[in-house]
């Protein structure tokens, strides 16, 4: 066996996981929840929206300002009252753009600059016509004591802007919009991009009752039938990013201490695409000394690799490997064998498996807790760059989801919700005026 080979063997015994690994952790999810909600030492935060389902009634324009990673979208979403909406108009922008020099989510960068950047793209989004009111995406783990009010913990996804964690995002927001002469349009609703996907899916269809994020990051939320302190069911953001039974490998622990909070959001750092082009990397970097391609310093330098290039790798299924060939010698100007980009993506399909393989088993866990309240059928709504770009990735999600719950073919949907977590902003927002 030649010393590529066995070095492979250990990346690849180190990012497999068992059926019955994957059974132990859906358990040990469903213990993690309820210790959560009832107030024990737990993982998971379980952080109440304030919100139960729509009806599918909920009617209005309202707009939806989406904010929960380097990008920031802002639509104009008509409900029309009887399941159906549509997306009037949608503004993207980047909050970080090196070539024009600026960074709202840097250290140095304060709270009022970002929430100024935020209000002019909805004054942008206004400028086109009037709206009933204005829902917010706000992807981070928020205390909310009440559906538009929300107080940031800690930022995650390496989001580091001053002066907002231990602030009310809502008040930041108005006060920007009213800086612009646009105080009416104060946040009526602040959701979770978790929340707003289950929203978004369950004002079309009444089975939804878990939503969740695929993407740069990764967090699961769903309809709690008997909340503790509640007297109705609620949406519950569990920050499931941040589970941590999981085994690590050497890799994990590596981009864990290197990253911005060494010892948080375990979970997200193995599953969300912010993560895996660098988990790819380190892999590859551990082959260094049986590979003249894998000893190049530039499987030294920390995130030299996207998400998308993980997408590339494991999307080329040529006999030869030609795209990976060509991508290794344009963008890093390496040669390699064979042997050496078949090695390459492996490592990436071992990464993305075990990504969706945790991800699964994490539903899995809010299953059992659903079931055991006697629910029927549940869609399980999902959102995100992940989930609906990465080749293969939602059949191994639904093929572990069917290892771990039995018969889970006949009664449990899993949806893509594209742009949920924007649209489920305008759905909370017709709630809140509807109950207002
Ligand atoms: C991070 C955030 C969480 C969000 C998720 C997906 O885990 O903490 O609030 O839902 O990313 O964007």
């Amino acid at each position: 066996m030649s010393d590529l080979t066995m070095r492979l063997n250990d990346v690849r015994a180190a990012f497999t996981l068992s059926a019955g690994q994957l059974a132990r952790l859906s358990r040990q999810f469903a213990d993690a929840m309820d210790a959560g909600l009832t107030g024990r030492e737990s993982c998971l935060k379980m952080l109440p929206s304030f919100l139960s389902r729509p009806t599918g009634l909920e009617q209005g324009r309202f707009i939806a300002l989406d904010f929960g990673g380097t990008n920031i979208r802002t639509l104009l979403v008509d409900l029309h009252g009887d399941g159906r909406l549509s997306v009037r108009q949608t503004l993207a922008a980047s909050l970080k753009d090196p070539t024009a020099g600026y960074d709202y989510t840097a250290p140095t960068v304060h709270a009022d600059e970002l929430f100024a950047f935020l209000a002019a793209q909805v004054a942008t989004v206004t400028a086109a016509g009037s709206a009933d009111g204005l829902g917010f995406t706000f992807s981070y783990p928020c205390r909310q004591t009440g559906a538009n009010r929300a107080i940031l913990l800690h930022w995650t996804k390496e989001i580091a802007t001053a002066g907002v964690e231990g602030k009310d995002v809502g008040e930041l927001l108005g006060a920007a919009l009213a800086r612009r002469g646009l105080g009416h349009l104060a946040p009526a609703a602040i959701i979770n991009d978790t929340v707003g996907t289950l929203l978004a899916a369950a004002y079309q269809d009444p089975w939804t009752d878990i939503g969740s994020i695929c993407g740069t990051g990764h967090n699961t939320c769903y309809l709690e039938l008997s909340p503790p302190a509640a007297p109705a069911p609620m949406i519950i953001n569990m920050e499931s990013g941040n589970f941590d039974a999981m085994p690590l490998t050497p890799f994990d622990a590596a981009l864990d201490a290197a990253s911005d909070k060494p010892g948080q959001q375990r979970l997200e750092k193995m599953a969300a695409g912010r993560y895996l082009g660098e988990l790819v990397r380190l892999a590859a970097a551990s082959l260094a000394a049986a590979s003249s391609c894998f000893a190049a310093p530039i499987w030294q330098r920390a995130d030299a690799l996207s998400g998308p290039d993980v997408a590339l790798l494991v999307a080329d299924t040529s006999r030869t490997l030609t795209r990976i060939e060509h991508w290794l010698s344009g963008r890093f100007g390496l040669a390699s064998t064979l042997a050496e980009r078949a090695a390459l993506k492996e490592i990436a399909a071992l990464v993305t498996a075990r990504s969706a393989r945790l991800v699964a088993a994490t539903y899995a866990g809010v299953l059992l807790r659903l079931q055991s309240a006697g629910h029927t059928r549940h869609t399980i709504a999902v959102d995100g760059s992940l989930y609906e770009k990465m080749p293969g990735y939602a059949a191994i999600l639904q093929a572990a989801l069917a290892e771990l719950v039995p018969d889970a073919a006949g009664y449990i949907r899993v949806r893509l919700t594209k742009n949920g977590s924007g649209i489920g902003a305008a759905v909370a927002a017709a709630m809140m005026r509807k109950s207002g």
